[in-house]
């Protein structure tokens, strides 16, 4: 595969670039995820024979894969606890949200499509297509592990990291169930053979500063 998103490339990522502005302004922690996320996609599609330019593709839809989280409540966001069912749902809307925004930008189907999938799961217990399988696309797959990687190995606001070790079992205990298997396998010999795999937290204070054109804190909040 040489390229995901044929075309239209440099306005793609002059779009995809400030639309993770707009990620980074709203909430920092989620921003940081998503940069991570993509760099983890890059490095997974690239260990798979991924042309340089395709991986770099999937690390654009890495970069903006939680944009639908812009428009959760704060509430919903930055709870310490575990959820609520309806706050669950709430936050389950995000990858539909970042589809609907995606589209009123002139950006390639494929990228949304991944970012739409993200959430999917390998066994059909995903959301929000409840697709299963290699009906899910690829690009969705590799972002999938990626997205949980980083999720596990990095603190949130009611959770520590995890132990690298744990997280590889984990990842392994959920090949065929939420993961392809092909893309664990290559996860985690990646894993086992690149030295320093996990990305440093960076410590950023928070840009609270105003998105012109966007006044996005009034609507959300
Ligand atoms: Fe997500």
């Amino acid at each position: 595969m040489r390229e995901v998103f044929p075309g239209t490339r440099r306005y793609t990522q002059h779009a995809i670039f400030e639309l993770a502005e707009t990620i980074r302004a709203r909430d920092i922690v989620t921003y940081e995820h998503c940069r991570r996320v993509a760099i983890y996609a890059n490095r997974l599609a690239r260990h798979m024979g991924w042309h340089r330019r395709a991986a770099r593709d999937l690390a654009l839809a890495g970069l903006i894969h939680d944009l639908g989280k812009t428009w959760v409540q704060n509430s919903v966001l930055h709870k310490p606890t575990a959820l609520s069912q309806d706050e669950w749902l709430e936050m389950q809307r995000h990858p539909v949200i970042a589809a609907r925004i995606l589209m009123t930008y002139d950006v390639p189907d494929d990228l949304i499509e991944i970012v739409l999938h993200h959430h999917e799961a390998y066994d059909g217990r995903g959301y929000p297509d409840h697709l299963v399988g290699e009906a899910i696309p690829l690009g969705a797959r590799l972002l999938t592990v990626a997205d949980v990687f980083d999720a596990l190995t990095s603190a949130r606001s009611y959770k520590e990291p995890l132990p690298l070790q744990d997280v590889r079992e984990r990842i392994e205990r959920s090949s065929g169930v939420l993961f392809d298997p092909a893309v664990v396998s290559a996860f985690i010999e990646m894993l086992d053979t690149t030295p320093d795999f996990l990305l440093p937290s960076r410590a950023v204070p928070a840009p609270m500063e105003p998105i012109p054109g966007w006044d996005n804190h009034d609507t959300i909040e």
